[in-house]
């Protein structure tokens, strides 16, 4: 038999996916089950899919992921309570157009956690509270969302306090990318210094992990994980994927490669990655509590339409035919 993920991980941590309701049925579904210990709904729970318009939720598809997780004993992530993306036109604005107060979006936002962090209550282990408040290139500190903008730097600790009343035992996490770019990291570092010092229930951070063969290497990846558990904090990697193409080589060249095609020299090079990744995450086992990949396999990974739309990536341990890949065997076998 083919050796599993999560049974080579058991001593380490729980080894988890991302999943839609269509992963749910299928060789996908038997894929999960078979491989994975956890899972995180990549769209279902965000403000947008689940709550649509003011007092109107759309429970169905984060149901149908925490009921099958909860049938086939895997752990549930939250994914994610408060982000600028994918959070609809609806809750800025009042029934006339106009932005609302902070007192307002404060209750909204209150009212989004209570529900749906009540509604999965001891259900889900962990919850990405916050996701990706700080930006990439601007010198500020904080992304300027809507969030910002109308309630203030302290919409993060309120999220978190809101998160914290809801479910006292979840574990509350801070989730973000570009986690290894040194500026990035020292932002967001210091924003968390903050939190844990003014004893917000802050508990871990997300590294998304949105990678590739060329980045992040082994000295930028011990560094952010060291930095970040200096604060007493748990580090996640959350959404693991390995791109094969050069991610900020392409960025800072404004170009994107030419091909899609999986070359052997790409091959080669995205097991060593893995295979660097996951001795190192191994080396963190007592700070790192969890690796999540985003998809399930290199069938339909969302890097398919980023950045370029179109351009078929190969990110993951699973090929097109759920088979896994050479990187799977270097990730297995230690
Ligand atoms: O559900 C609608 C459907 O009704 C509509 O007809 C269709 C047409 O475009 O779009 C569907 O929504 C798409 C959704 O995925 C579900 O497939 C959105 O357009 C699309 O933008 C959305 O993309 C998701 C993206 O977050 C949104 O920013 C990706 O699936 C998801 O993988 C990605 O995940 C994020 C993490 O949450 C946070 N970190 C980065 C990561 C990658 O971007």
């Amino acid at each position: 038999a083919t050796p599993s993920l999560k049974e080579a991980y058991k001593n380490y941590f729980p080894v988890g996916v991302a999943v839609g309701p269509r992963n749910l049925t299928g060789p996908e579904a038997d894929l999960i089950v078979q491989q994975f210990s956890s899972v995180t709904p990549e769209n279902a729970m965000k403000m947008g899919p689940i709550h649509p318009e003011e007092n109107r939720y759309l429970w169905r598809d984060a149901d149908a992921i925490v009921d099958f997780a909860q049938k086939n004993g895997l752990k549930v992530r939250g994914h994610t309570l408060c982000w600028h993306n994918q959070t609809p036109r609806w809750f800025f604005t009042d029934s006339t157009g106009k932005q609302v107060s902070r007192d307002v979006l404060l209750g909204r936002l209150k009212q989004h956690i209570d529900a749906v962090v009540g509604r999965y209550k001891g259900r889900i282990y962990a919850w990405d509270v916050v996701n990706e408040a700080v930006p990439d290139t601007s010198e500020a500190v904080y992304r300027q969302s809507k969030f910002y903008e109308i309630i203030g730097e302290d919409y993060i600790e309120k999220a978190f306090e809101y998160a914290h009343a809801a479910d006292p035992d979840a574990k509350l996490f801070y989730n973000d990318y570009n986690t290894e770019n040194s500026a990035k990291r020292e932002k967001i570092y210091r924003l968390l210094k903050k939190l844990t010092a003014k004893k917000v229930p802050v508990h871990g951070v997300g590294l998304q992990g949105h990678w590739s063969i060329y980045e992040p290497t082994r000295q930028e990846l011990e560094t952010s994980i060291r930095q970040f558990a200096g604060l007493g904090l748990q580090v996640q990697i959350t959404e693991l994927d390995v791109s094969v193409y050069p991610k900020e080589h392409e960025r800072r060249a404004k170009k994107p490669t030419d091909t899609s095609q999986l070359t052997p020299e790409m091959v080669k090079q995205q097991t060593a990655q893995y295979k660097m990744l996951f001795d190192t995450f191994r080396k963190h086992k007592r700070t790192l509590t969890g690796v999540t990949f985003w998809n399930v396999s290199d069938k339909t990974t969302w890097l398919d339409n980023f950045p370029v739309p179109g351009r078929k990536d190969y990110p993951l341990l699973f090929d097109q035919n759920y088979q896994p890949k050479e990187a799977f065997w270097g990730v297995v076998k230690f």
